[in-house]
């Protein structure tokens, strides 16, 4: 009997621009890794804003070529070493930030960028951890400096990395108001936070109102960039600290007006923005800071090692729970992109590059966690 041949799928964007941009490609020969890499057969990766945006060539930290992959991280298995490799073995599980490339069934990497995953924990709850909590993390607790019982600030509390900041607000005792749209009032509440809705008639009213009983904030982590910065910064208290690290807000804007993306008056304020935010952070005793993940990684290697193997850990101590709203296969990923931009995704959306196309979704023996999820998935309520 001839076993099927394994077949390289990917994801890959040949022009920048909407979700119709995606294809699945199929190649006959799986990547071969070179001295000091290893080939992965990737479980679970990326489908969030972030990804989109880069769809969109409107990611600005990445000089992005075309074809590319998209996929912004994945956990996978080791399936074949390269010469040189000694620290990992064929089987073992990792984890790594891609930016790029993640959304394929097996991807090479260097052996020494890799970060061990726990035997326990299951791909599909891991993944949200690389890219989304460690934003959340690191925006927390490296940039920020919080300290247990700090009052927290998230705008963008509903999204990947607000949901993530939010669980580990729960998890290490710092109060938190979230701030999101009024249909996101139980997962935010059900979170132990304090909510507020952007899209009220008047939505500055109750941020005031807790800015003011609270003596202010002594963290803000900024996803969204609704409210002006100068409002944003007068939400501090004294000797707290802004993150500014995302901008969904434009986008749901022109969304809901009916366009694709910001328009260029938005774009421009974005930009200024960021300029102003870059500027104030070089001050001393700066009380703002940008946060970006690929940057901190570059100039703090081992805090990424560090701060992910911690993650792991609290996954599998379950004092963590990602939210996954839907695991999806290479095949339906436009749909997963089309969910990100009009804004209907609470938590997360996870690729599983294994799922058979057009079949049956897969969950590996023993995975029970995914197949919990995909149960749930086909059977709601
Ligand atoms: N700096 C980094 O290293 C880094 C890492 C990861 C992500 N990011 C960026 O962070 C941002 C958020 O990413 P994500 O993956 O969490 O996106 P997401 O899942 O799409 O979530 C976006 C969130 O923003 C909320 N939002 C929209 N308009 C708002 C407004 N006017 N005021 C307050 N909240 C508003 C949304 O609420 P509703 O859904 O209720 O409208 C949702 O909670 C993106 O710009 C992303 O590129 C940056």
């Amino acid at each position: 009997m001839r076993l099927p041949a394994v077949m390289l799928r990917r994801l890959e964007i040949g022009a920048f621009g909407g979700p119709e941009q995606i294809r699945l490609v199929e190649e006959a020969r799986l990547p071969q890794p070179g001295e000091g890499e290893v080939r992965i057969r990737v479980e679970a990766s990326s489908l969030v804003f972030t990804d989109m945006l880069i769809r969109r060539n409107l990611y600005p930290v990445l000089k992005l070529r075309l074809p590319l992959t998209p996929g912004y991280d994945f956990v996978g298995r080791i399936e074949a070493l390269g010469s040189g490799v000694s620290r990992w073995r064929v089987g073992d599980r990792v984890a790594d930030l891609t930016q790029i490339g993640g959304n394929a069934t097996h991807l090479v990497r260097t052996a020494a960028s890799l970060v061990a995953v726990p035997q326990g924990v299951n791909a599909i709850q891991a993944e949200p951890l690389i890219l989304s909590y460690m934003t959340a993390w690191q925006a927390l607790f490296r940039e920020a400096k919080a300290q247990p019982g700090d009052q927290v600030l998230i705008y963008g509390a509903s999204g990947a990395v607000g949901l993530a900041a939010l669980d580990l607000c729960r998890a290490f005792g710092l109060p938190a108001v979230g701030v999101a749209s009024a249909r996101r009032e139980p997962v935010v509440e059900g979170l132990g936070a304090t909510f507020v809705a952007y899209d009220t008639a008047d939505p500055a009213g109750p941020l005031d109102r807790l800015t003011r009983d609270l003596g202010g904030f002594k963290v803000i982590l900024d996803a969204a960039r609704g409210e002006t910065l100068s409002s944003v910064m007068a939400r501090l208290a004294p000797g707290g600290r802004l993150v500014a690290l995302g901008f969904s807000a434009p986008f749901r804007t022109a969304y809901k007006a009916g366009g694709e993306q910001p328009g260029l008056l938005a774009r421009l304020r974005f930009g200024y923005d960021f300029l102003r935010i870059k500027w104030l952070s070089h001050r001393p005793n700066a009380a703002v800071s940008f946060y970006d993940i690929a940057s901190c990684r570059r100039q703090h290697p081992q805090w990424f090692q560090e701060d992910l193997s911690s993650l792991f850990n609290l996954l599998e101590a379950g004092r963590i729970t990602p939210r996954i709203q839907r695991v999806f296969g290479l095949g339906d990923a436009v749909e997963a992109h089309r969910l990100i931009e009009a804004g209907q995704v609470e938590g997360r959306l996870v690729l599983a590059p294994g799922l058979p196309i057009g079949g049956d979704p897969y969950v590996s023996p023993g995975d029970n966690a995914a197949k919990t999820t995909l149960h749930q998935q086909r059977h709601p309520g």
